[in-house]
């Protein structure tokens, strides 16, 4: 897989996770934020609802009030209750919408029932109401709930409207009846002042008790879905709902069943159950109201004596809430898929870009590796891709120099090897060619000088012809030597020793007058494998050398170590130089510089043949004049042992 196909996946699932994640955790934020917001807004219309509902406790009272204010009656009462009183009562209970308005003595016993004035004298006193207002002489409020019997007591007509069928409902409590007989109302009992006897005190010898049936009767519930909700509606359901329970029981209720109707008779779930009836808490969270899902809030409705008797509910229903989330949710989605898809596109022309030196600098590559040393990236871009760019075209550029300067090495040591070789092989035929007739002549001038007739003249000349072949049968010599295929007799040897045995001998020779030999030798220098006479032979060339480059005075050093490449030793004088153009003839056979008969210009090239022999390199080094270094590196004896000793496995 290539790096660019790499770099796209990569970077595409990186955003692609980030983006999803990022779109989730919003929309789920933005969720909780919002229902949160919709759940405190329920909270606070449940709170609306009480108040409305706590109203229409507190209009009951202000009627009966009213009633009780306007008018003292005298005693005895009962009769009153049937006079003009009763006219009184019977009026405002038809016209003010109440289902029970009763008049009882101080006792409790009814003395007039305006909803059903054939019924009297029957005891209330254990009516909750009844008895805080008779204790108290102050007018009290409340809901109050009322068994089938008493029901009936006070009108049938009255138990028959209360008189609810239960339904079974999801996740609700398991039905116990299937019927609820027992009717919840709203109810206030105000003190009613009659004209006590000339001479006593005014006081409370009667009460005015006045209720609503809640059972059936939505008036409470659609003025608080009115008033808070408006009436507003989603899919042709109400949005907002409010209930009366009587215990778990939906007697008053605008939530919708199946078929749209009321859910009268259903009931709550049972875990609302357990928290608002059982526990008396407030309930704040999602529900399931009969068979939807809303946002609701309970609350208990307690009776005079605070105990739970019911609830009031009101909820909104969760799918115009959800309905937004979702929208939300899919405009996430489709931003990420939107960014995701523009990200991918960017990051493709992106790498492309960013990785086309790359493709560049591996064309390059494959290029110098199949052996072109002149390709090259050459790409002037910023940053670290051009930096990687310049480098490798200067690695490229340092390579070929390198291959350049070792094919130019190389080539110069093939041509000198060949030259040294050919000379050779034409030096050995020619010097075998002269030496005979050349020891003749010397053999036969050496017997006329012995003469005893030799003219002084005949001796001079003889002199000079001796002289003269004597100076050619060394030079004869020297091409012998420098030609001869003479078995290599190799053995241990001290480099130091060496040097120093050729000091002692040419100690007192007259080219070394005036010259101070100033010796460094390391004393711990490992041995070298060579052959004695030869390397002898070498280091007395260098030396002369060293001492017919030094006109009148001067020092010659000689130095030997143990370097990284070998045993090296360093002949180092302060004569006059050589001339950079001459250096690279120097080894060249027959290249001298002094006059006819002082050199024959084979000393250096007999001594490259001889270190080449022995694996070692020599270099000079010389500054025109100021002097002349040669530096010659020779292998250790051990390791020219061990490089021996692999020579049959090749
Ligand atoms: N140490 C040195 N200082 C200056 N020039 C040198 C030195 N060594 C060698 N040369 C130069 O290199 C030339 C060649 O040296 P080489 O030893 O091959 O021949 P030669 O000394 O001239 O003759 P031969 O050694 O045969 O008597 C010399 O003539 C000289 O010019
Ligand atoms: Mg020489």
């Amino acid at each position: 897989m290539s790096i660019r196909l790499k770099l796209v996946i990569g970077l595409f699932a990186i955003i692609f996770i980030f983006n999803l994640i990022l779109a989730l955790l919003t929309s789920w934020y933005v969720g909780k934020v919002y229902f949160r917001e919709v759940q405190t807004r329920v909270r606070m219309d449940l709170n609306s609802a009480r108040d409305i509902y706590q109203n229409s406790i507190d209009r009951i009272r202000e009627i009966l009030h009213a009633i009780s204010i306007r008018r003292s009656i005298p005693v005895p009462l009962a009769r009153e209750a049937e006079g003009e009183l009763g006219t009184v009562l019977s009026t405002v209970y038809r016209d003010m919408g109440m289902d029970i308005l009763t008049l009882t003595d101080s006792k409790g016993l009814v003395l007039f029932r305006a909803h059903n004035p054939g019924s009297k004298g029957d005891d209330l006193s254990t009516l909750p109401i009844l008895q805080k207002v008779l204790k108290t002489g102050k007018s009290a409020g409340g809901t109050v709930v009322l068994s089938e019997k008493a029901l009936l007591n006070e009108s049938p007509e009255l138990a028959r409207r209360a008189r609810i069928e239960l339904v079974d409902t999801p996740r609700s409590r398991p039905l116990e009846q299937k019927v609820t007989d027992r009717g919840m109302l709203i109810a206030a009992a105000v003190p009613f002042r009659t004209l006590d006897i000339p001479g006593t005190n005014t006081s409370h010898s009667a009460v005015l008790l006045g209720a609503v049936l809640l059972n059936n009767n939505f008036g409470i519930v659609d003025k608080i879905k009115s008033e808070l909700f408006r009436d507003q509606q989603y899919q042709g359901k109400d949005i907002g709902t409010a209930t009366i329970f009587l215990d778990d029981v939906r007697i008053s209720t605008n939530v919708r069943g199946a078929e749209q109707q009321r859910a009268v008779g259903s009931r709550m779930s049972r875990e609302v159950y357990d928290r608002v009836i059982r526990d008396g808490a407030i309930w704040a969270r999602k529900a399931f109201v009969v068979s939807n899902w809303f946002i609701t809030a309970y609350e208990p409705i307690l009776n005079p004596d605070s105990r739970v008797i019911g609830a009031l509910y009101v909820g909104l229903l969760e799918k115009p809430f959800t309905q937004p989330q979702k929208v939300i949710l899919l405009f996430f989605l489709l931003g990420v898929a939107g960014s995701v898809c523009c990200s991918f596109v960017l990051v493709f022309f992106y790498t492309r870009k960013l990785l086309k030196p790359i493709d560049q600098i591996l064309c390059m590559s494959k290029r110098v590796i199949n052996g072109d040393l002149t390709a090259r990236c050459r790409l002037q871009i910023p940053g670290e891709m051009g930096t990687l760019c310049r480098s490798l075209d200067q690695m490229a550029d340092t390579i070929q120099q390198r291959e350049e300067e070792l094919k130019r090495v190389t080539r110069e040591q093939i041509t000198q090897s060949d030259k040294l070789a050919s000379i050779g092989r034409l030096s050995a035929g020619i010097a075998h060619e002269i030496n005979n007739p050349l020891t003749g002549v010397l053999t036969f001038a050496h017997l006329l000088q012995e003469k005893k007739n030799n003219s002084p003249q005949d001796l001079r000349d003889l002199g000079v012809i001796i002289r003269e072949t004597t100076r050619v049968r060394d030079i004869v010599r020297g091409l012998l030597d420098f030609a001869r295929q003479s078995p290599f007799e190799k053995q241990v040897l001290s480099v130091n020793d060496l040097i120093s045995q050729i000091l002692q001998l040419i100690r007192n020779q007259k080219e070394f007058k005036g010259i101070t030999v100033n010796r460094d030798f390391q004393a711990d220098l490992p041995p070298i494998h060579g052959d004695r006479n030869q390397l002898q032979q070498v280091f007395l060339n260098l030396i002369l050398n060293a001492a017919e480059a030094i006109p009148g005075r001067g020092t010659i050093f000689i130095q030997t170590r143990l370097e990284m490449e070998g045993v090296t030793i360093t002949i180092r004088d302060t004569g006059c130089g050589i001339k950079k153009r001459d250096l690279e003839k120097i080894f060249d056979p027959f290249y001298t510089t002094k006059p006819v008969g002082k050199g024959t210009g084979l000393g250096l090239s007999i001594t490259y043949g001889i270190i080449e022999q022995h694996q070692g390199t020599i270099r000079c080094e010389s500054t025109w004049g100021e002097g002349t270094t040669f530096t010659i590196v020779i292998p250790p004896s051990g390791a020219v042992r061990k490089e021996s000793a692999r020579e049959p496995a090749r």
